[in-house]
């Protein structure tokens, strides 16, 4: 049994959507509410699969937690446990977050590698290097990592080797309760960990330069609970506006400001599209046929993330002219490019680049989704083609997407999910 999403393409997009809050905003925060003393509320929450099981762990250490619509309720239980299990470890990347909460609470964590999209290999080495820096002693036994900490952590000087977003915030919650100070250097500056540090500040926490390659934190005993709203999902509203770009037609996102994809909305301009920015709106249209763009390279928070390289490859199937999109972070990150030729595109995949000589009216395709954003990569593409495409698999876009086949079809978008 898996999960089917149809698409019947080739009709244009129009009309407004709301932007929820940001998965991979909200994954650090429910991980960080592991220190906090009181009752946490997160606002704005879509619901995820990534979510649920983030629900799950906290449940496994005795936290109480739980999603009613849009918002997610957490009750800090007095009596913490200190293991993870590996069955919701694998589940997802973001289970690795959890390693430097429970271990800076409770002086010791026992848990598996996580999980998550297989785009290439994903070492938690800068995790792990960190947290040694910080006073935790760490042992592997039957592939189960155990981390100790029997004194607390101790605030470090350290110099992350690359901008990693998952070991930024690792050591952010390390150091948040740690004894004195920790200066982060080479940190990730993505829109989250800023989110993250905001978060913590209102929960007591004491950060400064974050959004910055060198983060200040100065540890405190304790953190209290907050209500909080995270910051919008500036990918799905990449994924929306590619889907624009793709289909034609003119959408309006809302609740969500432009600086936060403005390397997506740029490129998208550059193609051909004409693009509205209001202070927490952003208004995308498509009329006439894109245009190649030349060559896109991904990197690191300011520039073209690379979470969107598969959603704005969708978008440039369709257009007249070259296009080539490097990503420098992932090497398997265009593994969507096979559905993409099965929908008579041209393109070629050499290493981690996509290159994109298209223009070719595109048809329908049985297709198959192999991680969360190149499924997207795939309905995208399946909105501009004429004809319907299946894609099999689709349970890996439900981690990133609440409801991808009402957010379309409020757009008039012809989607259907269902299994088989
Ligand atoms: C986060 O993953 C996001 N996930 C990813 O989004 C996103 O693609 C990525 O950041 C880059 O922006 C979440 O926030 C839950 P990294 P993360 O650590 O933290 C290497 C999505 O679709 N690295 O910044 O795992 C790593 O191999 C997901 O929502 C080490 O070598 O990304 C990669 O090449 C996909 N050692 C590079 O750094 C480490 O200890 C960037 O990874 C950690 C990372």
């Amino acid at each position: 049994m898996t999960e089917i999403l149809e698409i019947w393409g080739g009709h244009p997009l129009c009309g407004t959507v709301k932007i929820p809050s940001a998965k991979n905003s909200v994954l650090p925060l429910l991980a960080a509410s592991v220190l906090c003393q009181e009752k946490v509320c997160l606002e704005k929450v879509p619901d995820l699969s990534d979510v649920q099981v983030s629900l799950a762990l906290l449940r496994e250490l005795g936290v109480s937690a739980r999603q009613s619509g849009d918002r997610v309720l957490i009750t800090p239980g007095r009596q913490l446990k200190s293991s993870l299990s590996t069955e919701m470890m694998h589940k997802m990347r973001a289970s690795v977050l959890f390693l430097a909460p429970v271990l800076s609470r409770m002086g010791s964590v026992d848990a598996s590698l996580p999980g998550g999209c297989k785009l290439g290999a994903r070492p938690i080495d800068i995790h792990l290097d960190g947290l040694e820096k910080m006073g935790a002693s760490i042992h592997w036994h039957e592939e189960r990592l155990y981390l100790r900490a029997p004194h607390g952590l101790q605030g470090a000087e350290y110099t992350l080797r690359c901008p990693s977003v998952g070991a930024t915030e690792t050591l952010l919650l390390a150091a948040v309760c740690a004894r004195g100070t920790t200066i982060l250097h080479g940190a990730a500056r993505e829109p989250e960990i800023t989110d993250l540090a905001k978060f913590l500040g209102v929960c007591g926490g004491r950060i400064t330069g974050a959004g910055t390659e060198t983060i200040r934190v100065e540890g405190v005993p304790s953190l209290f609970g907050a209500t909080y709203t995270p910051i919008a999902d500036r990918i799905v509203a990449a994924t929306v506006a590619c889907a624009c770009a793709a289909a034609g037609g003119c959408v309006t996102m809302q609740d969500v400001r432009a600086e936060l994809f403005a390397p997506v909305l740029d490129v998208l301009e550059k193609a051909g599209c004409n693009i509205r920015r209001e202070e927490e709106r952003v208004t995308i249209e498509r009329r006439d046929l894109l245009h190649g763009v030349g060559l896109v390279e991904t990197g690191t928070y300011p520039e073209f993330p690379t979470d969107a390289a598969p959603l704005l490859a969708a978008a440039l199937l369709q257009a007249n002219g070259e296009s080539c999109i490097q990503d420098t972070i992932f090497p398997k990150r265009f593994a969507c490019a096979e559905g993409f030729g099965a929908m008579g595109a041209r393109v070629r995949l050499q290493d981690a680049a996509l290159y994109i000589n298209s223009g070719a009216i595109t048809h329908g395709a049985m297709t198959c989704a192999q991680d969360l954003r190149g499924g997207a990569a795939l309905a995208i593409a399946a909105l501009a083609a004429t004809g319907k495409t299946e894609i099999r698999d689709a349970f890996y876009i439900k981690r990133g997407y609440a409801d991808l086949k009402s957010l379309f079809r409020q757009l008039g978008g012809k989607m259907r999910m269902f299994k088989k």
